[in-house]
């Protein structure tokens, strides 16, 4: 049984043209898409991916730019792996399974892949939230700020918010090791990773140092080792490279080559 028997329940209904030798289709009066359109932009919104990133997907990701074989592998092997998560995301979440992209250089492209699974989940309806580590630090000691009366509320809503935090099914941690850390980033991070953990959430790492290497508490290091699968990036910077790449194309196209 349809709740809409005119499209099917798939926002799209056939109607015959004026001389009946054609049809075409149009979007159902009953509203289906624009409830489905609505509920991508809630959940794009709520994902706050940077704009550099909006709209970026797995498949766009190059792997042509990188300047040695090496190089090319390894984007391709992190690109197949990205595709494939995607692809096989609703057993790999029961699971609880993320990814851990790393390289020693900046610009190699682990934001941009790591988003792109983002972007590719919100097409599939999942609930995805983008944050820098710095970002997540700074909401916590905003909780600070407000203005309240007991140590207790004080309390209370910085738990609110790690509360939140752990709950977002798909959870994106940019740049985890660029942070000082202290005993009380240690402690915030050890309370948002861990309840990730246990609740078999994603998250999906990028960072500068391989997860052995991070600066932060061992039971910390331990957890991510649990939570991600680490996938090596290129140790070059995309940035200018593609960008000379995209020149060079656009050279050829404009002189005829
Ligand atoms: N394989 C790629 N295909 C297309 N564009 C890319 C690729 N890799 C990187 N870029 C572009 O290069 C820029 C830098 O990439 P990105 O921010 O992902 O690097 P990063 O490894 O996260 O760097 P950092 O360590 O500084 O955070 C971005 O504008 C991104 O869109
Ligand atoms: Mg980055
Ligand atoms: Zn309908």
């Amino acid at each position: 049984m349809y709740r809409c028997p005119k499209c099917r329940d798939t926002g799209w209904e056939e109607v015959e043209g004026e001389d009946k030798r054609y049809s075409f289709m149009r979007e159902c009066s009953c509203g289906l898409l624009d409830r489905h359109k609505l509920k991508m932009q809630g959940k794009l919104k709520f994902a706050a991916i940077p704009k550099e990133f909006e709209n970026l997907t797995v498949d766009s990701f190059r792997t042509d730019c990188y300047s040695t074989p090496y190089y090319r592998e390894l984007a391709q092997m992190a690109k197949e792996i990205a595709k494939r998560y995607v692809a096989q995301f609703q057993e790999i979440r029961e699971t609880g399974k993320g990814l851990y992209f790393y390289s020693s250089v900046k610009g190699s492209g682990k934001t941009r892949l790591a988003v792109s699974i983002a972007n590719d989940l919100i097409r599939k309806m999942v609930q995805v939230k983008f944050a820098t580590t710095l970002q997540i630090l700074d909401q916590i000691k905003a909780t600070y700020g407000e203005k309240k009366r007991t140590d207790d509320e004080i309390g209370g809503s910085e738990q609110k918010l790690i509360q939140d935090i752990i709950s977002v099914p798909v959870l994106v941690v940019d740049d985890i090791g660029v942070e000082n850390v202290s005993s009380w980033v240690n402690e915030r991070f050890y309370n948002i990773l861990n309840g990730r953990m246990i609740e078999k959430r994603i998250t999906i790492f990028t960072s500068n140092c391989s997860v052995e290497d991070l600066k932060l508490d061992e039971r910390i290091v331990n957890r991510i080792l649990k939570m991600a699968l680490p996938i090596e990036f290129p140790a070059e910077s995309i940035r200018i490279l593609c960008a000379e790449k995209e020149n060079g194309d656009l050279l050829d196209r404009l002189i005829g080559k």
